[in-house]
């Protein structure tokens, strides 16, 4: 079978064109765990800047930063005060100019991220909202009701925060606002114009910057349905997914993709955008569409088990959404939100039963269960990780890359109570640890303060094993993980000239193998047993030296011109 997913054309000379986002190497970067320039623990801009040659030696073709603008941290930065500035712990926009411009000098292209779910409780918009009281204009921009029962004393709804807890919280006046997150995270009313109006705004003033691309956070949560009477938790709980459900996936948010993409196209070249919509795989393509976002995460591989058969189908059906969209599929394996993959691989599987979210369960349930070393295979799970993120970077589409996954770093799960930041610890009261293990500031040094995140400590602890996953400690080593990454990087600008992929059966139920038309082809072996290779000539391979095998829980790429 042969998949493909569309090329654009120039509708001028009819030449095929393809936008530099559809076959892209995107690396997260979270910017307050990346670099610390100036001491303060907490990483910033001139951070980034400082290590614009580690990305250009890494290879990528773009960064994305998590949010870098004025915030209370009540949500790692996804709780917004101001759009259009940058928060002063992590600089300024002078610093921010001088970061694009030593980026795009290496040829980086440069993403960032736009939250427009949600404000900050700390945003100009809400303090004015606050003070302005009920029937204001200002509170019109937000979601404001009466409560419910005597005095209004019950939230208008029994709605659950994605974060656990409520999802109204009351104010000083009585009214009640409503957050689909953090209650320090109020949501927007996007039925309210100048709230649409602003955001074009904030696309301009990024995109006049020169940025090249806009990670869209929770962008399938903007609009709702809001008529009363509302509906309670269980009867929302039972509505279906279906472009009409009150909170959820509506299709009538394509309303204001359809007005960003023409903001997007009024640059050269046109400004890319990246939808997170954890959505049903079917409407996927929805937000992908040229005429709506243009792109939009696939988090299959990154719910999935290291698993033959789960990975065969979830390129396939990929491969086929992104089509139907006329985009690229997108392939990801760890971000800023779930425990690390190479963590999750160390992990026993979860049973057959659990398919789906079984890894990223299993990751979490081993957090909550104080991350004992004697459940995680440490070596294992980095050599899963790496033969996985091989497999991942020879696909067809953009693969994203989330900072430390290339030295192989694992989650940290040591983490006390008191150094806790995530607000899913403390709005599930410890129940749920959250996401701080995958946060911690980035090693750069084996030894030193902070691994050389920075002069004078991190933000979150670092443990003691992670000066042996330093940068230092792997840049030039044949055989470390971070030199698997570059040599994959640097090879992979030959590799991905098409859009293609042709699966070539293996007679074997744990390994993978498929072929792009430039004749590169990739074989995984998901299993333990090496798998024999005819051809004995490969370019790169997970396990070091693979002498004519494709040994155990490893990747290898060959390319036909190199046979021997
Ligand atoms: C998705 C982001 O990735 C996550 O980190 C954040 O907490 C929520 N959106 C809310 O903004």
């Amino acid at each position: 079978m042969s998949l493909t997913a569309e090329t654009r054309t120039d509708a001028a000379t009819g030449a095929a064109e393809s936008p530099w986002w559809r076959q892209a190497a995107v690396y997260q970067i979270y910017p307050r765990s990346f670099a610390d320039s100036d001491g303060d623990g907490i990483g910033d801009i001139r951070g980034v800047t400082s290590r614009a040659d580690y990305l250009a030696e890494l290879g990528v073709d773009a960064v994305w930063l998590s949010p870098f603008y004025p915030s209370e941290l009540a949500d790692g930065g996804y709780d917004v005060a101001d759009y259009r500035d940058v928060d002063p712990r992590l600089g300024t926009l002078d610093d921010f100019d001088e970061m694009l411009a030593a980026l795009h000098a290496r040829g980086i292209r440069v993403v960032v991220d736009i939250v427009p779910n949600h404000t900050s409780d700390q945003h100009a918009w809400f303090q004015e909202a606050l003070a302005a009281g009920r029937g204001s204009a200002a509170r019109e921009r937000y979601i404001f009701r009466e409560g419910r029962g005597e005095d209004g004393a019950e939230p208008p709804a029994d709605w659950e925060s994605v974060f656990g807890g409520p999802a109204w919280e009351r104010v000083a006046d009585g009214q009640w606002y409503f957050h689909n997150f953090a209650k320090e995270q109020p949501d927007l009313n996007w039925d309210n114009p100048e709230v649409r109006a602003d955001f074009v705004k904030t696309l301009r003033f990024w995109a006049d910057r020169g940025v090249d691309g806009f990670r869209i956070d929770v962008a399938h949560m903007l609009t709702k349905d809001l008529t009363e009477p509302l509906p309670s938790r269980a009867e929302l709980d039972a509505l279906p997914f279906d472009g009409n459900h009150p909170l959820i996936d509506r299709d009538d948010v394509h309303d204001i993709y359809a007005e960003w993409r023409r903001v997007f196209d009024e640059y050269d070249p046109p400004r890319s955008a990246v939808a997170e919509a954890w959505v049903d795989s079917s409407r996927v393509p929805l937000y992908a569409r040229p005429e709506s976002l243009g792109q939009a995460f696939n988090f299959d591989l990154l719910q999935a088990d290291f698993d033959a058969a789960e990975f065969r189908r979830i390129v396939t059906d990929n491969l086929t959404l992104a089509a139907a969209s006329r985009s690229s599929s997108t392939w990801v394996l760890s971000n800023h939100d779930v425990v690390r993959h190479a963590t999750r691989y160390g992990l026993p599987p979860l049973g057959r039963e659990h398919r789906g979210r079984g890894a990223e369960k299993q990751g979490a349930a081993w957090l909550r269960a104080g991350g004992p070393e004697s459940a995680l295979d440490r070596e294992g799970g980095v050599r899963r990780a790496v033969a996985a993120s091989m497999f991942l970077l020879a696909l067809p589409g953009s693969a994203y890359i989330y900072q430390g996954e290339e030295l192989g770093l694992h989650e940290v799960a040591d983490i006390g109570a008191g150094e806790r930041q995530d607000p899913t610890f403390f709005r599930t009261e410890g129940e749920e640890v959250g996401r701080d293990g995958c946060r911690v500031p980035l090693p750069w040094q084996s030894e030193g303060s902070s691994f050389g995140f920075g002069a004078d400590g991190a933000h979150l602890p670092q443990p003691e094993w992670f000066g042996s996953f330093a940068v230092d400690a792997q840049a030039g080593r044949s055989g470390s993980v971070l030199e698997l990454y570059r040599r994959a990087l640097r090879l992979r600008h030959e590799l991905q000239t098409d859009e293609q992929l042709e699966w070539i059966e293996t007679g074997r139920d744990d390994v993978l193998h498929f072929r792009r038309p430039n004749g590169w082809e990739v074989v995984t072996n998901f299993g333990t047993e090496p798998y024999p290779l005819d051809r004995s000539i490969v370019v790169l391979s997970s396990a070091g030296d693979a002498a004519g095998t494709v040994p155990g829980e490893s990747t290898v790429w060959l390319h036909t011109s190199a046979q021997g």
